[in-house]
Formats: structure tokens, sequence, C-alpha cells
């Protein structure tokens, strides 16, 4: 989709690490979170004034389960969302989310809730 594209790999990571062993992502590799409760990306995001955007995911999963994390803006719990598997470590796919942001600088962090840790992750990109 049209917007401004936001890498994970330079964000701020915590329990987790940049890897580029499996194709198809954009800008120079993506993270792969550790495999444990809590590891997080957190982007920060400038919004001219107060306003909803798509938050749009670029992932994979290649495990048969879902990889949940919680999304906060500025700390605030705003959603749970489901990484849903997919066909393999390359099948990048999006998942998108509605976030509202205030004037100013956000900070977007999406935190793994099991212990498998969180999806592989691209990017996100705002629209
Ligand atoms: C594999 C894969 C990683 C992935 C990991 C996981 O090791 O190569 O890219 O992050 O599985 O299950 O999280």
């Amino acid at each position: 989709p049209q917007g401004v594209d936001f890498q994970a790999e330079n964000a701020t990571i915590r329990n987790g690490r940049i890897e580029s062993n499996h194709a198809g992502f954009t800008g120079s590799g993506f993270v792969d979170y550790d495999n444990e409760v809590g590891s997080s990306v957190e982007w920060t995001v400038t919004a001219l004034a107060t306003t909803s955007v798509n938050v749009v995911f670029r992932y994979t999963n290649a495990s048969s389960e879902n990889r949940p994390m919680d999304i906060t803006v500025n700390g605030i719990k705003t959603a749970s969302v489901n990484f849903p598997p997919t066909n393999g470590w390359e099948d990048w796919r999006t998942l998108t989310i509605r976030v509202n942001l205030l004037a100013g600088t956000s900070k977007i962090r999406a935190t793994a809730t099991t212990s498998n840790g969180g999806p592989n992750v691209d990017k996100i990109t705002v629209v």
C-alpha cells in the first residue's frame, strides 16, 4: 500500500536480532524476535495532527501456531494481534490495524505475548 515505510531493522529492538537469511524482505533485513514473552520492536512515527492511520505489518510465520503480539502506542495497549502462520519464512504477508495517533511523535511497539516470541517482521507501513 501507499504510505510511509518504517523498517524493523531501524527500530528499537528488545530481545530480537536483525537477520537477512530469509529472502523477500525490504530494506536490509528483518527482525527475528527471540522466542520468548516480551521480545519487542518499537517504531517511532510522527504525525502532523491528531489522526487515525492504518499500520500495516509485513511479516512471516512459518510455525504452525499464531504468533500473537500486543500493540501499544505510547505505552497504551491498542490491539492484540494474532499473526497467523504463513507458507514458509519467505512468504511475506501483511496484516493491518487501525491506530489513533496524537500530533507529534508516537512510539508504536509490538511485543510478543507467548514463549514462541513474535513472527519475523520486515517493516510497518503507516498509511
Ligand atoms: C527459525 C527461522 C527464524 C525464525 C524462528 C522462529 O529459526 O529461521 O527466522 O525467527 O524459526 O521460530 O521464530
